[in-house]
């Protein structure tokens, strides 16, 4: 599907943006320049900062918070799963240092900044989808402002290396948003590979990429000794957009208030990947689908 020879490696270079496209010219995965300004490197460096404070702090990080791999996780935000409504997930609200950190926020909305130019298209659907979700159910609340992930997990380190994994939790045709933090030789680790694209990509501190997390096997390659990584990763839960599909109802009460209306929405969904597919922009067509969304006039490199 991809046009890309496996294996691939990528060099990384702050100072231009790539993306790798499939072979219908479909952006499926962005790797972002660095945004303009010289602080860049003191703004993830002091986002690495906060999370050396709350992890310092006692109780905060416990032994249960490995999931990806030998490093502590903590998530916060609004997800789906379990069979309850919509609920969120082990909250940081207490936390402001982390949370409200200034270089973290920034962190945040660069990401967003950086879905909506390159899907602009999925990133609508993302507005259009848990507006009404948020619009309605006002006690939720997302992680960032300026950001429309609904949830950030913080990937403390030392060593942040993920296992090769998929997220089957997050929006299957979603994008997640992993920037990487740290201090340590991006030429030779941290890389973030692709497994199905047979991609890896040199990653270093600072640097931002949006993956198709939930429908490509991904991770990290290892680091030196002595050296230091950790990541902040945005992304959606897959459920929350079942749950405005089905009417703002989990599947069972969909069943049972409406089993017609369930089976007919259940045999759409063999053809429903064809709509999905089609929320990514192909690059040729990316400055007209920036325009429709936007309405504005981007030239796009
Ligand atoms: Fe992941």
């Amino acid at each position: 599907m991809v046009s890309l020879s496996a294996p691939y490696t990528k060099v990384y270079h702050s100072s231009h943006t790539f993306v790798v496209r499939d072979n219908h010219d479909r952006i499926l995965a962005i790797f972002a320049a660095r945004p303009d300004g010289a602080d860049w490197d003191e703004c993830h460096q002091s986002a690495l900062e906060a999370y050396d404070r709350f992890a310092a702090t006692p109780g905060a990080l416990s032994d249960d918070m490995f999931r990806r791999g030998e490093f502590a996780t903590l998530s916060a935000g609004v997800s789906y799963g379990g069979g309850q409504t919509v609920r969120r997930l082990h909250c940081m609200w207490n936390f402001p240092d982390v949370l409200e950190h200034p270089s973290i926020i920034r962190l945040a909305g660069f990401a967003n900044g950086v879905f909506a130019n390159y899907a602009p298209k999925l990133y609508a659907y993302y507005v259009d989808t848990l507006g009404p979700l948020f619009a309605k159910l006002p006690s939720l609340k997302l992680p960032f402002a300026n950001s429309i992930f609904t949830a950030v997990s913080f990937n403390f380190g030392p060593k942040a290396i993920s296992w090769c994994h998929l997220d089957g939790g997050n929006v299957p045709f979603g994008l997640c948003a992993i920037t990487s933090l740290g201090s340590f030789d991006a030429t030779k680790g941290g890389h973030l590979y692709m497994w199905e694209l047979g991609l890896v990509v040199e990653f270093p501190a600072g640097a931002l990429a949006l993956i198709t997390s939930g429908g490509v096997h991904h991770g990290n390659t290892p680091i030196q000794p002595g050296e230091r990584r950790a990541s902040l990763v945005q992304y959606c839960s897959g459920g929350l957009f079942r749950y405005v599909l089905y009417g703002f109802r989990t599947a069972a009460k969909f069943m049972r208030q409406d089993r017609k209306g369930k089976k007919e929405f259940d045999a759409g969904l063999a053809d429903r990947w064809r709509a999905c597919l089609a929320f990514f922009s192909k690059s040729s067509e990316l400055a007209q689908d920036l325009n429709e969304v936007f309405g504005v006039g981007i030239d796009v490199e």
